[in-house]
């Protein structure tokens, strides 16, 4: 960004809407504007990133900085570091911060020994995970995940997708 020090994309889709994207992102472009920083900071809304649930999100160009759970209350800690050229390390999402550490090794179970199993078996693999009901229906509703009849009429079975093994290196 030719014109600006740093590019803020705000995830205000609808997952990160329910956690208070707003809220962040109003937070946000009152602080710039308080610090009249509109110059150097540049923000914008963006759509999901697929880290739905552990939102919302913060993407920072050029830095190669992602801030999950990210809270109006943290706001003025996130402006500051970007004056100043630093990361807020408590809020960068990385390998291991425990969410996502966590899936990679979910969905590292769970592609052994093959990517589909029945849904039976992907669900209590899950919950021996403290991954529930409704995390399982989130990795399917973003596509990591597919339910498919059982052959034969068979048991459904549950296969993780090339975009999960992707995310997650598995
Ligand atoms: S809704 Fe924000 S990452 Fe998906």
């Amino acid at each position: 960004m030719y014109w600006a020090d740093h590019h803020v994309l705000a995830c205000t889709a609808s997952h990160c809407a329910q956690r208070g994207a707003n809220d962040v992102i109003m937070k946000l472009r009152r602080e710039v504007m308080k610090r009249g920083l509109g110059h150097r900071l540049f923000v914008n809304t963006c759509g999901s990133i697929d880290l739905c649930d552990i939102g919302p999100n913060l993407l920072i160009y050029p830095d190669d900085v992602i801030y999950s759970g990210v809270t109006p209350q943290d706001i003025p800690e996130i402006v500051d570091a970007l004056e100043r050229g630093e990361i807020v390390e408590r809020l960068r999402l990385t390998p291991d911060t425990p969410a996502e550490a966590a899936r990679r090794a979910f969905y590292a179970a769970a592609v052994e020994p093959g990517p589909s199993r029945p849904a039976a078996e992907f669900e209590a693999l899950a919950a021996t995970m403290d991954l529930d009901a409704a995390w399982i229906a989130e990795q399917q509703r973003r596509g990591f995940i597919a339910r498919k009849p059982g052959p034969d009429g068979g048991p459904e079975t549950i296969a993780v997708t090339t975009k999960a093994r992707d995310r997650y290196g598995v």
